[in-house]
């Protein structure tokens, strides 16, 4: 697991790292410069007071300052710009030495390693988009014959409805009363604030995010081709992009369907969450099933107690075993390898595996008020983007908590978004 771009990237030369593999996805050399950039931004220069280390790459590493398809041609050489990370890296121990518990330096630093955290997803995601396997499976891309074990139709899990409160209880030291609170998250994104009470009928969850063995009994099924089973708008994207699997499948000669996975391409079909779909996708295979994506907050609820809120749905803090989370390399584990990061109702698989597209519009909660990173959350809110939760296996467990909330745009398929299934009780 790695909390940093540069380990996850060492690899890949100057031609790479400056590529655009698709034009919603920055080239990885751009993510390598911009977690540093914020870095040097929101702790060296707007705490430690420090000036610029090099004033050039405000135009290029600020999302809002430079266009994406502009941003392979612009960056500057693999050598500079590692040079670029490593001296943020140096100042950023000397700021710590001499800032080291000072709130406002300790906020701003979990601040930038929580968000170079994200781009190290992103950045595992783009390396898949461009076939960069991590653990290659060598030089011919010949598919890999896996075990496809049996995963049973995990059964449904009642939800008690009532009341609940959704989001993030706030950690702002000027709020004394919620500072002594013992549940008080520092982790939390703007977003995941104000936490507020919410009314919930009962309802009823699958065990288990969908899996791919299901998916390909659905494509047999005529998934993608029986229009009634999609949105009008879901159903004119799979038309106009001819889509007949989720992103990364590919058929072989041999008819089986192989998925391809950052370890190279492997049997699809298996006991693992069925990932890259996107939320048309995920909305049409909930239809098909008489059942519905949750709710956001029927998601959280399921992932919590009702009375106890936990970061995680099995307590507290991340434990390696409770979760497929934070790792860099290899594939996603199969479902039900993590009973004992069930949540009190004993649903599975929440956080980690794979991000669970949930109904909901990305949109603020009451009182929402814009954090240091301004740009984080207010711009994209509203009809364009639905939300995804709980974190997939290459999401940091930082970022993975039951409150955070993750959005794109309905046709996104290129990160890890998976299928969670609920009914009315
Ligand atoms: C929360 C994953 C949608 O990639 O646009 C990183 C994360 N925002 N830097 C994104 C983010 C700014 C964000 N997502
Ligand atoms: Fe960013």
């Amino acid at each position: 697991m790695s909390d940093r771009i540069a380990p996850v990237v060492a690899d890949l030369d100057d031609v790479t790292l400056r590529q655009q593999f698709h034009v919603d996805f920055s080239p990885i050399g751009w993510h390598l410069g911009h977690a540093a950039w914020q870095r040097e931004r929101w702790v060296l220069r707007e705490v430690g007071g420090l000036p610029p280390l090099a004033p050039e790459f405000d135009a290029l590493f600020d999302t809002f300052r430079s266009r994406k398809g502009a941003r392979g041609t612009r960056l500057p050489d693999a050598r500079r710009l590692r040079s670029y990370v490593e001296q943020v890296d140096e100042a950023m121990e000397l700021a710590r030495s001499r800032h080291r518990g000072e709130p406002q330096f300790e906020r701003a630093a979990r601040l930038a390693d929580n968000h170079e955290r994200q781009h190290v997803e992103i950045v595992l995601c783009v390396r898949l988009l461009g076939r960069l396997y991590v653990e290659p499976v060598g030089p011919t891309e010949s598919p890999i014959e896996s075990e496809l074990p049996e995963i049973a139709d995990g059964p449904w899990i009642p939800v008690e409805g009532g009341a609940f409160r959704l989001g993030a209880p706030r950690g702002d030291a000027s709020d004394t009363e919620s500072a002594l609170q013992k549940d008080v998250d520092e982790d939390a994104w703007d977003n995941e604030h104000e936490a507020h009470e919410v009314h919930i009928d009962p309802f009823l969850m699958r065990r288990h995010p969908v899996s791919e063995a299901e998916w390909l009994g659905w494509m047999h099924a005529g998934g993608y081709e029986r229009r009634e089973w999609w949105s009008p708008e879901g159903w004119s994207w799979r038309t106009h992009h001819g889509v007949v699997a989720p992103g990364h499948w590919e058929r072989s000669a041999d008819g089986r369907w192989y998925r391809r996975a950052l370890c190279g391409p492997t049997l699809a079909g298996g006991a693992r969450p069925v990932a890259h779909v996107s939320w048309y996708e995920a909305d049409a295979y909930a239809r098909s099933q008489g059942a519905r994506l949750p709710t956001e907050a029927e998601w959280e609820r399921a992932a919590s107690d009702a009375r106890d809120k936990r970061r995680y749905p099995w307590g507290p803090s991340f434990e390696v075993g409770r979760a497929d989370l934070g790792r860099c390399s290899g594939d996603c584990a199969a479902l039900g390898a993590h009973p004992r990061g069930a949540s009190p109702s004993g649903i599975e698989d929440l956080c980690g595996g794979v991000w669970e597209w949930v109904a909901d519009h990305f949109a603020p909660y009451p009182g929402f008020v814009p954090g240091r990173y301004a740009e984080y959350s207010a711009p994209w809110f509203g009809a364009r983007h639905r939300v995804a939760r709980g974190g997939s296996w290459l999401t940091a467990p930082s970022n993975a908590r039951v409150t955070f909330r993750n959005w794109y745009e309905p046709h996104v398929r290129q990160p890890c978004l998976g299928v969670r299934l609920v009914r009315d009780a």
